[in-house]
């Protein structure tokens, strides 16, 4: 039917319980002038021609979920392998997607040989440190204008599962030990000086939640960007993780205020890595449990879109890759398997997919 044809029909008003809108996310988030995104994994995305299909239809924004990390791209100390990370990049151009850079500075996925340089002392962990931004931040500049630079800084609070914490708020990763309090600081000033118009993140866990640990990170994290900000530090956005827990209380208005803070020190709010952890005491009832994911989704992305956050990024789309289920740290006591993502097991939409277009396009 053409267009002239299509324009002459009569509008028909659907009743008010219309059909919910099945339009990809990344559609419905455009729509309104956010973006939706997810974490993919290069292996699976050669492999599995459903699961590229999915994240093409379904996600505007691309991040690796692996193959941006140290021990993928320098595995062995001054030889690089980009060929992951660039078939991420391939598949995200050939769907007018775009890639965002995960994680510049981390204390996991560290290539065998890296913590040992790093012990070496601050030259030599300065030096690996500007060899490894000199030769990505180059490598990737077409194709990737944000990046995670410095993942996970802050200390957990101590607690039950974290005896050895001590009162520093920073975490004492071989970073730190190498390079002191101001390796993130030099970290986002050599980012910068490489590339003016990258974006910068500083991304945390654990921050989310309506719990005594969580404030204390939170509060933890708070004095670490005002001072790096204070310091004329560059750094665009906050990646808040989002690896939600439903065991653990959720609080809007608290959460809310926290946003607040962060937007009132200009920087942007990213959800980037968004997935929810069942509690497991929850019933094995699918559909219960399902509405109890999607109602936390609901309840905390609407809390951050509400707080000026417009992009969203799951840890992946579908429950059929996961690390919620292949990690046993975070996996159900039970071996149920996880329900934490938009899709299932067999790429159909869960009630979690439908809470995102909610709050997406509401
Ligand atoms: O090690 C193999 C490598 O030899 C092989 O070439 C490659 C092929 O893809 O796979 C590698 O396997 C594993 C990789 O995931 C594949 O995706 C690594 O052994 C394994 O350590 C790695 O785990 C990732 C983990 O970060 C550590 O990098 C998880 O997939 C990923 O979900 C997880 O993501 C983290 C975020 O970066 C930070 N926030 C927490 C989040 C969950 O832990």
């Amino acid at each position: 039917m053409n267009r002239r044809a299509a324009l002459a029909l009569p509008v028909v008003a659907l009743p008010a319980q219309a059909q919910p809108n099945l339009a990809p996310l990344r559609q419905q988030a455009r729509a309104f002038g956010r973006a939706f995104g997810a974490a993919i994994r290069s292996e699976i995305l050669a492999q599995d021609a459903d699961y590229a299909r999915l994240f093409a239809t379904e996600a505007e924004i691309l991040v690796p979920e692996w193959e941006g990390k140290w021990e993928a791209l320098q595995p062995t100390e001054g030889t690089f392998d980009l060929a992951p990370l660039r078939s991420i990049i391939t598949a995200a151009h050939g769907h007018h997607q775009r890639v965002r850079g995960h994680a510049l500075v981390w204390h996991n996925a560290m290539p065998e040989w890296l913590p040992r340089r790093l012990a070496d002392g601050a030259s030599a962990a300065r030096a690996a440190l500007e060899t490894h931004f000199n030769t990505i931040l180059p490598a990737t500049r077409q194709a990737i204008r944000d990046w995670d630079v410095i993942n996970e800084p802050i200390a957990n609070a101590p607690g039950a599962d974290n005896p050895q914490a001590g009162p520093n708020p920073l975490r004492e990763s071989p970073w730190f030990r190498a390079l002191g309090p101001d390796y993130i600081e030099h970290a986002l000033r050599l980012a910068r000086s490489l590339d003016p118009t990258l974006r910068l993140t500083l991304n945390e866990y654990g921050i989310e939640e309506a719990t005594p640990d969580a404030e204390i990170k939170r509060n933890r994290l708070l004095a670490l960007l005002r001072r790096l900000l204070d310091r004329g530090t560059p750094l665009d956005a906050l990646g808040i993780q989002a690896h939600l827990q439903l065991r653990r209380p959720f609080d809007a208005q608290h959460f809310g205020r926290f946003l607040a803070e962060i937007r009132s020190m200009g920087l942007a709010i990213i959800i980037t890595e968004l997935d929810v952890r069942e509690a497991d005491q929850l019933p094995p009832d699918i559909t219960a449990r399902d509405n109890a994911v999607a109602q936390r989704v609901r309840e905390f992305c609407s809390t951050a879109t509400q707080a000026g956050c417009r992009t969203i990024i799951t840890w992946g789309l579908t429950d059929r890759h996961s690390w919620l289920t292949q990690d046993r740290d975070v996996a159900r006591r039970d071996n149920i398997p996880t329900r934490g993502l938009p899709f299932d097991t067999e790429l159909r939409r869960k009630p979690m997919w439908h809470a995102l277009a909610g709050v997406l396009s509401g």
